[in-house]
């Protein structure tokens, strides 16, 4: 199974790190696969250790990859490093292993602690729609703009149908970027605001 998650990392000197990052779970172990060059990697290769937050709030997925990354941390329990504040849970990691690979190498590692910061409330789908529209962001260099605007249309039905305040801001947030990087590639805009 992968879970959508924050992985929080700090750099060897404690320079804080957010990122959204598919973390497999095989048995014990949790796979972390970062695209090089990556901070993450750089970081938990420094410092041995990450945090990977359960957050419902996805404004966080679509900030760091809006460029809105100051969300509020605190200090791990156990590991060198930080989880965000609001996250429902959150689990330390230690690395066990690397298996390089020039593309996408693997870190393995296993749990050291978690601890539950608050309740999960249920299901949205706006959310999913953000994750997913999030993952589209994350791409927008390497898939067609055909397959972008088909999902970003049926992602929205579930948006638009479910949302609350923060799925919506999020949501806002990756519609600018899309229409900039539409704009900066030559494409007209036909949805979504400008970045200024
Ligand atoms: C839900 C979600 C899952 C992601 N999973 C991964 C992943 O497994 N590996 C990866 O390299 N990037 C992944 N990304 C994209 C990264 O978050 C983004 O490219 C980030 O900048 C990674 O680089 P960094 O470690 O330098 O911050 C994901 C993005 C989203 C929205």
């Amino acid at each position: 199974m992968i879970l959508e998650t924050i992985v929080t990392t700090s750099s060897a000197d404690g320079t804080p790190h957010l990122a959204p990052m598919g973390v497999h779970l095989s048995g014990p172990e949790y796979l972390i696969l970062p695209f090089r060059p990556s901070t993450t990697l750089s970081n938990i290769l420094a410092t041995g250790c990450a945090v990977t937050n359960a957050t419902d709030d996805v404004r966080v997925f679509a900030g760091c990859l809006t460029g809105r990354r100051d969300w509020p941390l605190v200090r791990a329990d156990c590991v060198k490093g930080v989880r965000l504040m609001h996250t429902l849970s959150h689990t330390e990691l230690e690395l066990i292993r690397l298996d390089d690979d020039p593309v996408r190498p693997r870190l393995v590692c296993r749990a050291v602690h978690e601890a539950v910061h608050g309740p999960f409330t249920g299901f949205n789908r706006g959310q999913l729609s953000v994750i997913e529209a999030s993952i589209l962001v994350s791409r927008l260099d390497l898939l067609p703009l055909e397959k972008i605007e088909q999902e970003l249309a049926f992602l929205r039905i579930g948006l638009e149908k479910t949302a609350g305040p923060r799925e919506l801001e999020a949501w806002d947030w990756l519609m600018t970027r899309v229409a900039t990087w539409r704009r900066n590639a030559g494409w007209s805009v036909t949805s979504g605001a400008e970045e200024t």
